[in-house]
């Protein structure tokens, strides 16, 4: 156990280290929202042209999309006077979709929009309808964002360099059944900040940590140099797409082994480098890269690994929140876990070490997230910010709210308070928001 210490202090980061990365990020930062520096930046800090926070009189029926996690869902959202509705469907998209042509995706997704709006009675009316594409866009307006790139495993052809709205809109018409009114389309991170002001004015901060990693942040439209639209307003919701910080070497000192394995075995090599560091499509593997290390090594199951611990993705990152959920000295779900993956052979010694390891990957992703929302923080210099959060890791660890608490209050500037809540369905409901108060703005839908 001595000996798997030592190894795992690879996984750990000092708070120079973290505010080393603290310096870093800032300055990315600056580098995506500059006009001359955009075009080489890392983190784009995307324009979403979200000026207006919802103010709770947002009212009316929506229809909402939500890509862009492990689920694709379609959802109808009644807004009413302090309550609101939902009702939603979750669809698979399956492997050769999620691979195949941008064409097929936007086929499949308006095949179980017709469907959707069929079950739910609503086939004939002429809805408004918000779109949450958790991918990075740069976006041109409310209803038009053209795809960067393909993350989280996802890799359809022909659709980069593409309006994504354009690309919804074609595939609804070439079924001509249904009609749809896009008002908006948004990132996951932009809906959850959504869902999350329209009860708690403080929220300026959205963040995902679940399949993928990213936040989107208040901005000043004075800094964003990029925006040529109507200067009167005084704030702009930017879409950092932090994931690929780390993209051009900035994480290089920090990273391991492990992460450049994950990283090589990807489907996207050399990109998206702090979120192949932090988010759920990633850090089971991560483990199982350690575990199998230190079997390798002779510290571990005696030396005996099995097929499905040599085995690629075989330790799903729910294992990880599992593991960590065992009180001290009890080894139950860690148990059930190693047996699924055919290591009954392990000893206590062998859980407890396995449970570190875990504890050392999720530690780690939770301290790159705090050092990013500290330096978001810092950067919007408010005396009190909600963050509102949303994804599968945050949600399901047990240890990860806390985690970021202890350290964001380390890496804050003091007299800046702050708190983490978690964002009530975020990409359904912030999509409602965004497209309701698109109308109450009265811009018009695509
Ligand atoms: C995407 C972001 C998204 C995040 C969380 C990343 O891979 O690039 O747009 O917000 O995942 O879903």
């Amino acid at each position: 156990m001595a000996k798997i210490r030592e190894e795992c202090e690879i996984l750990h980061m000092t708070d120079k280290q973290l505010r080393e990365i603290m310096t870093r990020l800032h300055n990315d930062l600056v580098k995506g929202l500059s006009k001359d520096t955009h075009p080489t930046a890392t983190v784009k800090c995307w324009l979403t042209y979200i000026q207006d926070l919802p103010n709770g009189k947002e009212r009316g029926k929506f229809l909402a999309l939500d890509l862009g996690g492990t689920n694709f869902r379609v959802l109808i959202i009644n807004l009413g006077e302090n309550h609101f509705d939902m009702q939603s469907k979750i669809y698979a998209i399956p492997n050769h979709i999620m691979t195949g042509t941008g064409i097929a995706l936007f086929d499949h997704i308006a095949e179980c929009l017709a469907n959707f709006m069929k079950e739910h009675n609503v086939y004939e009316e002429r809805l408004a309808l918000g779109f949450t594409f958790s991918f990075p866009l740069k976006q041109m307006g409310l209803t038009k964002g053209i795809l960067q790139r393909w993350t989280k495993g996802f890799s359809c052809s022909g659709a980069i360099g593409e309006d994504v709205v354009q690309g919804l809109k074609d595939a609804i018409a070439r079924r001509g059944d249904v009609q749809i009114d896009i008002c908006a389309i948004l990132n996951d991170t932009t809906g959850t900040l959504m869902s999350c002001a329209w009860k708690n004015h403080n929220c300026k901060i959205g963040l995902i940590v679940g399949t993928g990693s990213n936040a989107c942040y208040v901005e000043k439209t004075g800094q964003c140099e990029l925006f040529e639209g109507d200067m009167s307003k005084s704030d702009m919701l930017i879409n950092t797409e932090w994931g690929a910080f780390g993209d051009d070497g900035a994480l290089d000192f920090v990273r391991t082994e492990f992460d450049r394995e994950v990283d090589s075995n990807s489907i996207n090599p050399g990109k998206q480098i702090q979120e192949k560091m932090i988010s759920g499509m990633y850090m089971g593997e991560l483990v199982r890269l350690a575990l199998v290390k230190f079997t390798r090594m002779g510290l571990l199951f005696g030396g005996r690994g099995s097929d499905l611990l040599f085995q690629r993705n075989s330790f799903y990152t729910k294992y990880v929140s599992e593991i960590e959920s065992d009180k001290p000295g009890d080894f139950t779900s860690c148990m059930d876990v190693l047996e699924e993956l055919g290591l009954s052979h392990a000893t206590e010694a062998d859980m407890a070490a396995v449970r570190h390891v875990c504890e050392c990957v999720s530690r780690r992703a939770a301290h790159l997230v705090s050092a990013g929302i500290a330096t978001l923080l810092n950067k919007m210099n408010e005396p009190r910010v909600t963050v509102g959060i949303d994804g599968s890791v945050y949600r399901f660890h047990p240890h990860f709210h806390t985690l970021m608490c202890e350290k964001i209050a380390q890496l804050v500037q003091p007299g800046i308070s702050f708190d983490l809540m978690l964002s009530e369905d975020g990409s359904g409901r912030g999509a409602a928001l965004v497209a309701a108060v698109a109308c109450r703005e009265s811009l018009g839908c695509a």
